[in-house]
């Protein structure tokens, strides 16, 4: 079978499956342009699993774009919170301010490229479950998929690429959201990364590979590793937080750190050297946080202290927080929330 025959090959049996067999899903309920926006942007670096109360919370709290237009940041990045990567967030906010600044969803993968943050493969996503065209959306899972199946062996990024424009034609009149889906699923529940259940699929019968030997592996990125040392300065009612600069996790709460690894004396010599006087220091522990292309090698110290650590210059950058004031409003990311157990 040629490749493009078989592409269109894959609609019949791969609905008929889905039918039958897709998961019960919170963003699967109906077809709205704006759940369906929130969904994919989740699911992007977001398991399934992880995703779902997220979602529902976000959505019971934020249902419908204009309300996430009129969102207080401070709200939107607790409601992300667990999630990561918040500039995900902080995208779909300004894309929401357009979107209610144009008076609705832009209804074609082409326009909807052009919103912060929306992708092609989110464009696609969007364009085929909430409007139904015939738009593809690939992302990870459809190229292992459609790899296997066409025997493919390039390197990923290439094939995404070939994909996006080879699918188009496959994609069957009416249905377009459930086959962009039906793909998915597959490759989330049968066309698995490891021992995929060949047994099982709808379409082994055309597969070329019938196992996991595609795709191609992806080369690891290098990663950037650095030391830093967190101080962690609390009292009976509270603690103290920074916010951070451009850069990594830009303009999100962080307990002070410094670079470099410090043992407990050069810790205590560095708050000596920065004004503080009265303060009882103690080990804490270590945390290794591994980004996409950083880590970061963690080693923090609490500190006790009744000081106003504002006052002095090189801490006026913190803020004081009451421990229930910080719980309620405040959204820590996760490479600085397991120092939360040294407080
Ligand atoms: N992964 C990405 N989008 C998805 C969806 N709509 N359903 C299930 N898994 C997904």
């Amino acid at each position: 079978m040629e490749r493009n025959e078989k592409l269109c090959a894959l609609s019949a049996p791969l609905l008929a499956w889905y039918d039958k067999n897709k998961r019960l899903l919170p963003w699967r309920e109906n077809a709205d342009p704006y759940r369906v926006w929130v969904s994919e942007i989740m699911l992007q670096q977001t398991r399934v699993e992880a995703a779902k109360d997220h979602y529902v919370r976000f959505l019971r709290e934020l249902p419908s774009v204009s309300a996430l237009a009129a969102c207080p940041e401070e709200k939107l990045l607790k409601l992300w919170e667990g999630l990561g990567y918040y500039s995900r967030a902080k995208n779909m906010q300004r894309a929401a301010k357009e979107i209610v600044a144009r008076g609705g969803f832009p209804d074609t993968a082409e326009e909807l490229e052009k919103l912060p943050g929306i992708g092609k493969y989110t464009a696609g996503a969007i364009a085929s479950i909430a409007f139904g065209r015939p738009s593809p959306a690939v992302d990870g899972n459809v190229v292992r998929v459609l790899s296997r199946i066409s025997g493919d062996s390039e390197p990923q990024e290439i094939l995404r690429g070939r994909y996006f424009a080879e699918l188009t034609p496959a994609y069957p009149q009416g249905r377009c959201g459930d086959f962009t889906q039906s793909l998915m699923e597959l490759g989330a529940t049968v066309c698995t990364p490891a021992s995929p259940k060949c047994l099982l699929c709808p379409v082994c019968g055309i597969c070329e590979t019938k196992s996991d030997a595609l795709p191609a592996k992806k080369q690891k990125p290098a990663r950037r590793e650095t030391e830093m040392t967190v101080f962690l300065f609390a009292n009976e009612r509270g603690f103290w937080l920074g916010k951070r600069g451009a850069g990594v996790l830009a303009g999100m709460a962080e307990f002070y750190n410094a670079d470099g690894r410090m043992n407990e004396r050069e810790a205590t010599n560095f708050l000596r050297g920065a004004g503080l006087t009265d303060f009882s220091i103690g080990k804490a522990g270590g945390h290794k946080h591994v980004f996409t292309h950083l880590v970061w090698h963690m080693t923090a110290y609490t500190v006790r202290t009744e000081e106003n650590l504002a006052a002095l210059p090189a801490f006026s950058s913190l803020r004081f927080y009451a421990k229930k004031e910080a719980e309620e409003r405040v959204s820590v990311p996760s490479a600085f929330r397991w120092c939360f157990k040294y407080l």
